[in-house]
């Protein structure tokens, strides 16, 4: 299981270069530094970072911000253990994310999670992309 644990600020400017990496369309480090209020999680390899997470509850439903593996550490996990662990942290009915449906790799690893499609929203993005929302429905107990 990976090392997760609470972003600090001192973590930022390597979050930052996980999201360049990552993304197209990145968040600045002052997007991140707000984060630092929410619920907020690293995963550590050794000495560096591997990816983060970040997550904020609204009613009974948890909200996946952003979430991003370095290109190095992809498929050992640690996306999984990330999402894992965000969920345990802030535990809902209902997990949600929005993702861009060019986004390959996120179509393919949600539904490993147990998270299926519920609705399109068209012109979600800046950049007139469409948004799939997924969403993980907790089971019974
Ligand atoms: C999506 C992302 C977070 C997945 O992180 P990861 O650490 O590589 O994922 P895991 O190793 O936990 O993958 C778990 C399973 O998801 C599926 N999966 C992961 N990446 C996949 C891909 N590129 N294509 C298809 N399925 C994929 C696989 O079934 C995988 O299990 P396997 O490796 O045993 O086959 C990572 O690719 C990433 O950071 N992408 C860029 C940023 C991004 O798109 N973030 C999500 C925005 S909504």
């Amino acid at each position: 299981m990976t090392p997760i644990r609470d972003c600090t600020p001192a973590d930022l400017p390597e979050v930052v270069v996980i999201e360049q990496q990552s993304f197209n369309h990145p968040y600045p480090l002052a997007v991140f530094t707000k984060y630092l209020r929410a619920t907020f999680l690293v995963a550590e390899l050794g000495q560096r970072l591997a990816g983060y997470i970040i997550g904020i509850k609204m009613g009974d439903k948890t909200l996946i911000v952003s979430l991003a593996v370095h290109p190095l550490y992809r498929r050992r996990g640690v996306g999984a253990s990330l999402v894992q662990r965000l969920m345990e942290r802030l535990p809902s009915s209902v997990t949600e994310i929005q993702v861009r449906p060019s986004n390959a790799a996120a179509l393919g690893f949600y539904p490993t999670l147990g998270f299926e499609r519920k609705q399109v929203i068209p012109r979600y993005y800046a950049n007139g992309e469409d948004a799939v929302v997924m969403v993980r429905r907790r089971g019974p107990e």
